[in-house]
């Protein structure tokens, strides 16, 4: 029993000299120490030996007993202390590793070309006045004189909802020029950008969502050579002193009389090529002087009053400026185009 005994308690204090690891030591304990331990096996057997023999082996076995137990607090507290210091190694900040920067995003380009707009005119004493997506049939065609049987009134190229009364999605945003002006006196100087909608297939010059951005003024004496003036500065402003603007008779039902405007070819310098078609100029808008109908629709006398509007595609003149020829390029959200400005 002796010999069992020695053998047993050096197994133990060999076993967890050599273990490694908590979870092994934990094995070890359950091996000779749990309840069905090899030591605590022998201990139990004491009561079958001849009363003789019992103190003085009984005495030995719990000695035994106790040493492996000390051996495995120990061997314990060693090896949680390692393995915190493992672990705090591991956690540990090295302050020499060069510094993740954070990903920065940007605005979309046609924000920051709106940011332009909306800055040039403002420094010509224009403000920014807004109205919303979904429209009256009021704002957005009678009141801009436009006839019934003009093409967009038509449900083939207009959103409209489904409810009555008749709500649609603005065609364009000059339907801001009657919000603002039923609702203020002359004098009027605002822009109106915004998004519009139309019924447009998709194709590299046509979005069905895009952006406009309309200008009203309207004064005692305004005249068409303000309108010209006017869009003449922020042509130079948006594309430097070079740049030429021409204005060609056209037709909206809401001003007397409209042009459709053109600005020099920023890529040829005027001289023809790919991207003006050779002909030297680009396409921007329409403008014109208020129809005096639309005053007598707002209430405002067009005895008194005169006044001119413009309006703008937003994504047409980034097409200009920045040389792009696909309008989906803004729509797509790939960042390797967006990245770009
Ligand atoms: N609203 C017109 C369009 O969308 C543009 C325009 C605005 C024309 C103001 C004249 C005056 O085509």
């Amino acid at each position: 029993m002796e010999g069992k005994l020695a053998a047993i308690a050096d197994a133990a204090k060999g076993a967890i000299a050599a273990c490694g690891s908590l979870e092994a030591l934990e094995e070890i304990r359950v091996r000779y120490l749990g309840r069905k331990g090899e030591l605590t096996e022998l201990l139990k057997s004491v009561s079958s030996l001849p009363p003789e023999k019992r103190a003085a082996f009984g005495a030995a076995a719990n000695r035994a007993k106790q040493e492996v137990s000390a051996l495995l607090e120990s061997r314990k507290a060693g090896l949680s202390a390692e393995s915190d210091a493992r672990r705090r190694k591991a956690d540990a900040l090295d302050v020499t590793l060069p510094g993740r920067r954070a990903w920065v995003g940007r605005r979309h380009p046609l924000s920051q070309l709106m940011d332009e707009v909306i800055e040039i005119f403002h420094g010509l004493g224009f403000s920014v006045a807004e109205g919303p997506d979904c429209e009256t049939e009021w704002n957005n065609f009678e009141a801009l004189n436009t006839p019934r049987d003009h093409p967009s009134w038509n449900l083939q190229d207009t959103f409209y909802l489904e409810k009555p009364p008749n709500l649609l999605m603005r065609t364009h945003t000059s339907p801001v020029q009657i919000r603002v002006m039923e609702s203020q006196k002359p004098p009027v100087r605002i822009i109106a950008p915004g998004r519009c909608y139309r019924r447009d297939a998709i194709d590299a010059s046509h979005m069905p969502v895009f952006y406009q951005c309309e200008g009203l003024y309207v004064d005692r004496d305004a005249s068409l050579a303000d309108l010209k003036a006017t869009l003449t500065y922020f042509a130079r402003q948006l594309l430097g002193e070079d740049v030429k603007i021409r204005f060609r008779p056209h037709f909206f039902p809401f001003t007397e009389p409209s042009v459709e405007y053109d600005f020099s070819c920023v890529f040829c310098q005027g001289k023809g090529c790919r991207v003006c078609k050779q002909s030297g100029w680009l396409e921007i808008s329409g403008a014109g002087m208020v129809d005096p109908n639309v005053f007598n629709k707002v209430g405002y006398d067009p005895e008194v009053y005169s006044g001119y509007a413009w309006g703008m595609g937003l994504e047409r003149v980034a097409m200009l400026r920045y040389g792009i020829d696909d309008i989906r390029l803004f729509y797509q959200g790939d960042l390797r185009f967006l990245e770009q400005f």
